[in-house]
Order: structure tokens, then sequence, then C-alpha cells
């Protein structure tokens, strides 16, 4: 059986291939829901509707285990699909979200005042700060909602993204924060371009520097789910609309050629 990673987009690119670098040998099956991205500006019903149904195409593709790799995603719809569907449809197969790890290396690396860029969604929603609040209610978190930068990535306008960034930046900055975590898929790639903006007092938390690892240690302390993977290192890279630009895009995030299938959930 195979690892699914969901995302909305092709941002998620990004953590499959960190996922894949790590872990090489597993089966995988990327899905990026390129007809309806951006999820961010969503209702949490549309967004979890469209999660559900991602969720669904990758068990009927024997996927025993899938990371919703979408911060937005994880936001709306996963502790709904743990609890209610999974359950019912799938009991042995397992969904993983990005939050609570997220937090959990953050927190790990001694950080006290915790910045946040996320999707509109995902700030209002203020999942990261419950689940923190869960975690250690000492820890601060300062959220910022960063809607321009999905549309910017995903047109290919990474050299327009400069001034929105430092707009939104400076109320975390004049917060004091000591740790930034980049909480959506496609924000990894903004990385070199945070360095320059940030004072360097102030640590990214970006999720494919350390989602690997944390899957890794979730396949060690479940022997069960681990034994059911198959491991011919056979890549699958879907999505829901394959516009001409996707290609080349999904190319240019993964720093490889991947081919693309279109595929109807
Ligand atoms: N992939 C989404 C996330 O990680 C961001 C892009 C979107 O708005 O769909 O939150």
């Amino acid at each position: 059986m195979k690892i699914g990673i969901f995302d909305s987009g092709l941002g998620g690119l990004v953590l499959t291939k960190a996922i894949t670098n790590a872990l090489p040998t597993y089966d995988y099956i990327y899905l990026g829901d390129t007809l309806h991205v951006p999820y961010g500006p969503r209702s949490g019903e549309a967004i979890y509707e469209f999660t559900k149904k991602a969720v669904d195409f990758l068990f009927r593709q024997d996927c025993q285990l899938i990371i919703i790799a979408c911060n937005t995603a994880s936001a709306s719809a996963l502790r709904r699909l743990q609890q209610e569907y999974l359950p019912v449809h799938y009991p042995q197969r397992r969904i993983l979200g990005v939050v609570v790890p997220t937090l959990e290396e953050a927190l790990s690396s001694g950080h006290h005042n915790l910045g946040l860029i996320a999707t509109s969604f995902v700030v209002n929603s203020d999942i990261y700060a419950i689940e923190l609040q869960k975690m250690d209610p000492q820890i601060k978190i300062c959220a910022k909602a960063t809607p321009l930068l999905v549309p910017l990535i995903e047109n290919d306008g990474l050299d327009y993204v400069s001034a929105p960034l430092k707009d939104y930046l400076k109320p975390l900055i004049d917060q004091k924060i000591d740790g930034l975590i980049l909480g959506c898929t496609h924000y990894p790639l903004l990385k070199p371009l945070l360095k320059n903006i940030l004072p360097p007092h102030i640590d990214l938390i970006s999720q494919d520097d350390f989602l690997p690892a944390k899957l890794e240690n979730y396949l060690e302390r479940h022997p069960e789910i681990e034994a059911t993977l198959s491991r011919k290192s056979h890549y699958r890279f879907c999505v829901t609309d394959l516009a001409a630009s996707y290609q080349t895009m999904a190319n240019k995030i993964f720093g490889k050629p991947v081919k693309l299938e279109k595929v109807v959930l």
C-alpha cells in the first residue's frame, strides 16, 4: 500500500520532495486539487467537501496513510475526517495533518513568542492558537493572514512578493517574535526572501525541514502501519486540472521532472 500526500495545489510538491528524499523507497501518490486552488479564501464547508473527496480518491488508490500537507485543509477538515469519516469508511487507515507536528517542532526548538503566516482561513480558524493552548498555554502566537502570497507564487510572481511580504511581516517583527511558522505548503519557496527580510534572531519553522523526520518517527512508532507499505519507489503525481503551465511549475517546484496525471475525483 502507498503513502498519499494531499495539497490544494502544487505547493505540496515542496514537502513531497523533502519526504521522498528522506524516505525514497516507499510508494507515493501526490494529489493536488488544482481545479479548486486556492482553498484559503473558501468556506470551511467547501474545504471539507473538497478534502473528503481527495481523501476518498487516495484511499481508493490503495493508500494506507494520507498526509494532508495543506494547512488550510488540515485546519478545516482533519479532525472531522479523523473522527467521523475514517471510523465508518476506513477504520484501518490513517490521516495525518501538519498543525500539531509543526507546533511540536516549534516548542521543541525552544521558542516562546511565535509568529505565523498562513492563508486567511487558517488564521481565522485560530487552529494554531487552539492547538498551542492545549500543548503549552504559556507560549504566545501572533498570526498574520497573507492572502496575496499564494496567487503570486502560483503565477510565477516570486519577483513581486517582496513588497507585500515586508508589509505582512512588519507587525510580527514589532511583536518581537522569535520563530516564524510558515503555515502554508507554498511558503518554503519564500525561504531565501524571508531570510533577507527577517532579523537574524527570528528562526524559520518550515514544514519541509522537519515533517519528513516526523513521518519517519511516526512509522517507527506504528510498525503495524509501516508493515503494510510497499517499497518499489513508485511515485505518481495527480492533479484535478492540468493547465498548460502546471507541468512547468510542477517541475520547477519539485526540482526535477515529474509527470502530472489528470484525475477525476
Ligand atoms: N496549500 C494551502 C495551505 O497549505 C495554501 C494554498 C491555498 O490557499 O489553497 O494552506
